[in-house]
């Protein structure tokens, strides 16, 4: 039988890159070491992976790169004159990075080559967000703006002046509406108006942060609990106690029936989580964890091309031993509309 496909990737502290092999199961989920990477000459700030690719970020100023097909370390990205301080993929097609030079960069994933390299910030880009479209990315700073890139030209389109240093931005799934963390404190924002709809605090500064459907985002910071915020009403509508020191990163997938929430801690665990995103939200119950004793500081789930895989069941359930499967649903549907006209525009 077809072993797991799913991955988590997590960077640390200590240099190192840990990748995890997750074995799905009927109840319970286990992670399986799976690879480690010391590449980096400092702490990993940045992790971000595509089907074929994970691409790291670090202090050291260098993005490197690891191809998940061939399992080889593919070289590095040497653009960056600062540490990376995010990174995100559009499709399989492109990666975006943002560093403490101020510098947006788009990046091929073909060759690997630096697309378009732009000034974005006056002082450090803390975060980016490509628009589902493709068509707009938002960026964050600490010269205190927001400001939005029409990605169709590359040029700027937009500034807002935040009046504070804003260090995480996101766009929801459907990209209605974004997010924009200044501290402790989330703004949502809608896209018509550009307008703060509602604000929500958290009891602590956010480390990170995932929309786990287009209305329910997870929250995670310098505690141990997780929160779940409904942002059409800015109200909290869960928390739980994730770990026994600081979060640092969330991410998350969904799968036909439930959708897997992955935190990182301090603790040095990853932890997967199962919610179920169905009209009335549930706690969520733990399906997995690893002790990765490593200090971690960012987080991926790595989802392959392969999009179905069958489930090993163990012997004592053979007498049901009809495979189930498990489809992953990903947040990459929207992957495919994406910018082929419209980064060829912005190679010119
Ligand atoms: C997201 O999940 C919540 C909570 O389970 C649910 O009530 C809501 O309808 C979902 N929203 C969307 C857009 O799917
Ligand atoms: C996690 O692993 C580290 C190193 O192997 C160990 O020192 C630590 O006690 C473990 N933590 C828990 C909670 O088991």
């Amino acid at each position: 039988m077809a072993a797991a496909v799913l991955g988590l990737v997590a960077g640390s502290y200590e240099q190192i890159i840990v990748g995890y092999r997750v074995k799905t199961g009927e109840k319970e989920w286990t992670a399986e070491a799976d690879f480690t990477h010391h590449t980096h000459t400092a702490s990993i700030s940045a992790v971000a992976a595509s089907q074929r690719f994970v691409v790291t970020g670090s202090k050291d100023e260098t993005i490197q790169l690891y191809d998940m097909k061939k399992r080889t370390e593919h070289g590095a990205l040497l653009h960056h004159d600062g540490t990376i301080t995010c990174l995100q993929f559009y499709g399989d097609s492109h990666l975006l990075s943002g560093a403490e030079d101020g510098l947006m960069c788009v990046w091929s994933t073909k060759k690997w080559e630096c697309l378009k390299s732009i000034k974005a910030h006056k002082g450090h880009v803390t975060s980016l967000s490509v628009h589902p479209s493709g068509k707009l990315a938002l960026s964050v700073g600490t010269d205190k703006t927001l400001r939005t890139w029409n990605l169709v030209n590359g040029r700027s389109a937009f500034i807002k002046n935040i009046k504070q240093n804003a260090h995480i931005v996101r766009w929801s799934p459907d990209g209605d509406k974004y997010v924009v963390v200044i501290n402790d404190k989330v703004d949502i924002y809608k896209l018509e108006t550009a307008s703060v709809t509602g604000t929500i605090t958290n009891p602590k500064r956010i480390s990170s942060l995932k929309f786990l459907n287009n209305s329910i985002l997870a929250v995670a910071g310098d505690d141990e609990s997780v929160r779940l915020c409904d942002v059409e009403k800015a109200k909290w509508v869960c928390e739980f106690k994730a770990h026994e020191t600081r979060v640092k990163a969330v991410d998350s997938f969904t799968t036909e029936d439930y959708c897997v929430l992955v935190t990182a801690s301090n603790d040095g665990f990853i932890k997967m989580w199962k919610i179920h995103l169905k009209e009335k939200l549930e706690s969520p119950t733990l399906l997995g964890e690893v002790n990765t004793s490593a200090r971690l500081t960012c987080l991926a789930v790595w989802i392959p091309s392969s999009v179905q895989q069958t489930d090993e069941k163990p012997a004592s359930e053979a007498t049901t031993s009809k495979a189930s499967t498990l489809t992953i649903t990903g947040s990459r549907k929207t992957c495919q509309i994406f910018m082929v006209p419209t980064l060829n525009l912005l190679n010119k």
